[in-house]
């Protein structure tokens, strides 16, 4: 565990109360990209974790790029985009999922992932899980196997580790 990067996440990250909605407290991780040196120690930090393990990173529209593709680059593998519904051209593979109201849907460009293929997925954030569950299943029906999640941050009430359990993959927060 790398304390000194902890801390210091803990001191750039905003917590914004009550936003989008009343009761939630947003995460604003835009201050990391103000400060170079301490994205760069975010991105070794996620490499180190993946490094020998994994031979793709698939990403998570939107936030998930922001870190991804720096992980990627960092390990010298392929970079997959999970995108939102309705930003991809066919051929494509799309997985339903549930939103505390109503449902949404993600979707990879076939023929991107290989069979066979160990899939890092990575966000930025882990809250119920709904999102990187959908994720982790758009990877398997392609023939991935999931072998790693990573995350800047892990919301622990939220439940949304008990939820990844059965991809039997390892996960990592470097904040939680
Ligand atoms: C946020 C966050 C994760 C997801 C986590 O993304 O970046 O992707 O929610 O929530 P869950 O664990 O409950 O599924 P959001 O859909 O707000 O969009 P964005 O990344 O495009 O900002
Ligand atoms: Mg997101």
């Amino acid at each position: 565990m790398n304390h000194q990067l902890i801390q210091d996440l803990e001191n750039t990250i905003q917590n914004i109360p009550d936003f989008p909605k009343p009761g939630i407290q947003f995460k604003d991780i835009t201050p990391i990209f103000l400060n170079p040196k301490l994205y760069e120690q975010v991105i070794a930090d996620l490499a180190n974790f993946s490094r020998g393990k994994i031979d793709a990173v698939c990403g998570i529209e939107s936030r998930g790029y922001l870190f991804g593709i720096a992980i990627a680059v960092a390990l010298d593998v392929p970079f997959i985009l999970i995108r939102k519904q309705g930003k991809l051209p066919p051929p494509f593979v799309s997985q339903k999922y549930d939103l505390e109201y109503g449902s949404a849907e993600i979707e990879m460009r076939t023929g991107q992932l290989q069979k066979g293929q160990r899939i890092l997925i990575h966000d930025d954030l882990l809250a119920t899980g709904g999102t990187t569950e959908a994720a982790a299943n758009l990877v398997q029906k392609q023939g991935g196997i999931v072998s790693q999640f990573s995350f800047l941050i892990g919301l622990k009430d939220l439940e949304g580790e008990n939820r990844l359990k059965k991809f039997n993959a390892e996960v990592h927060q470097i904040l939680t």
